[in-house]
């Protein structure tokens, strides 16, 4: 996990993640912080041992800790921040290889598309929902989320 831990220990990833912290300090519903990509790559790492998908885990926890990365552009400019995410992400990944680098892009690209997913994307979007707990959620009345894609159970 030493390639992972070197991305989230760095100057440029801690600087990312306090300007985006910062643009949603009065946001009142879910947040794109350290805890959300921790909550994800969990479910995610959960999701693989369950299914038994063959994906390493520093790979898993790199595409989580990297999917919301870009967020920051979607508040300043309205840039989807899955495209400017991938932009970003590139900067991160130069100790991995050309086919994990693949890998980990396409899946944080497809994280909000509804279409065909490879499967690390699909574990990725699957996560992402799964770690909204609406249940506990104080702006659950004012969310634009459907009534039946609130997550009003723990995942067990
Ligand atoms: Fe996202
Ligand atoms: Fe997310």
């Amino acid at each position: 996990m030493d390639r992972f831990n070197k991305i989230i220990k760095s100057d440029k990833y801690k600087k990312i993640l306090e300007g985006l912290s910062l643009a949603e300090q009065d946001r009142i519903y879910c947040l794109h912080n350290f805890e959300h990509s921790c909550d994800v790559a969990r479910i995610m790492y959960i999701t693989a041992l369950e299914k038994n998908i063959p994906i390493p885990k520093e790979i898993i926890y790199t595409t989580a800790f990297l999917h919301d990365i870009g967020r920051i552009e979607q508040y300043k400019n309205s840039t989807p921040h899955e495209v400017a995410s991938v932009e970003i992400s590139k900067e991160f990944l130069a100790d991995f290889d050309r086919e994990e680098q693949d890998m980990i892009l396409c899946a944080i690209s497809e994280h909000r598309s509804k279409g065909e997913r490879s499967p690390l994307g699909e574990m990725l979007s699957y996560a992402d929902t799964k770690s909204r707990m609406c249940l506990n959620c104080k702006a659950i009345s004012t969310c634009k989320w459907r009534a039946d894609e609130m997550n009003m159970e723990v995942l067990v």
